[in-house]
């Protein structure tokens, strides 16, 4: 048993949609969640950028005695995870898109993973199709405008509705069926993604699997809660304003958050 906290992470808000799936599925255990909204987006940095902020923000949770840290951004993860697993010693989980269950899912053998710019490009991702597509043909697709929009707390509407269109509504003549949402901005969006895409096209997010994933890393290590403790909300960014916007996408009262400087 172990009753430290979970570290979580991403560059804002968007981690918070995994936060959500992993504290209904483990509610005995405490969480520590930061949002590095002062170097938000991360989806339009280098590799090199993105290695050395995520040092920074697993140096914090560190910091904050976690015993265990979920990386709640696929940017993060296809770009940063060797690099942070090279320099840390506790168990770091890393959301990636769920290549393998739109490759398993897909009927039409036609499937489409959707993500912010820097994950579409990466080699990570690249590598995760080649292993898992098994006969099926997946599209990437970078999106730079969608998470923003979450990020301000717009999750739906006009503007939400022509993005989602301009990105997506080709898959649907192209025969798509199974759609990843590899950002972890999108599930906060989902419902207005399924309005437009029709119910042929079926979403897939990661926090089912995360949470799945954690549970099992901390029976592993030997590591559960047995107490559950306060969860702490930090940001780079603004408090308020992030207190504001979590709320309102959580659907829930937010207490202990504070602004950091990392
Ligand atoms: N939520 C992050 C992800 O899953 C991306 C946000 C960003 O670009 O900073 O990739």
């Amino acid at each position: 048993m172990n009753n430290r906290p979970i570290g979580i992470f991403d560059s804002g808000v968007g981690g918070l949609s995994i936060l959500d799936s992993v504290k209904k599925h483990l509610p005995n255990e405490s969480y520590v969640y930061l949002a590095d909204q002062k170097n938000y987006p991360y989806g339009g940095k280098s590799v090199v950028e993105i290695q050395e902020i995520a040092y920074k923000v697993v140096s914090f949770l560190v910091s904050k005695k976690v015993k265990l840290v979920i990386i709640a951004c696929n940017t993060v993860s296809v770009n940063a995870i060797k690099h942070l697993r090279s320099n840390f010693d506790i168990p770091i989980i890393a959301v990636v898109p769920v290549v393998k269950t739109i490759s398993e899912k897909s009927k039409t053998k036609k499937a489409a993973v959707f993500t912010t710019p820097a994950t579409a490009k990466s080699k990570y991702l690249k590598d995760l199709i080649k292993k898992f597509s098994n006969g099926t043909k997946i599209y990437t697709i970078g999106n730079s405008k969608l998470e923003h929009l979450v990020e301000e707390g717009i999750v739906n509407g006009p503007t939400v509705r022509s993005t989602v269109e301009n990105s997506l509504l080709t898959l649907i003549e192209d025969g798509v069926d199974s759609i990843a949402l590899g950002c972890t901005h999108y599930p906060f969006v989902a419902t207005e993604i399924k309005k437009i895409l029709g119910s042929k096209i079926a979403l897939y997010d990661s926090g089912g699997a995360i949470a799945r994933r954690t549970e099992y890393v901390l029976a592993h290590e030997n590591i559960p809660s047995s107490v559950k403790g306060e969860d702490y909300y930090y940001t780079t960014g603004d408090a308020v304003r992030f207190r504001q916007i979590a709320e309102k996408l959580m659907k829930l009262d937010l207490k202990n958050v504070t602004g950091v400087k990392i």
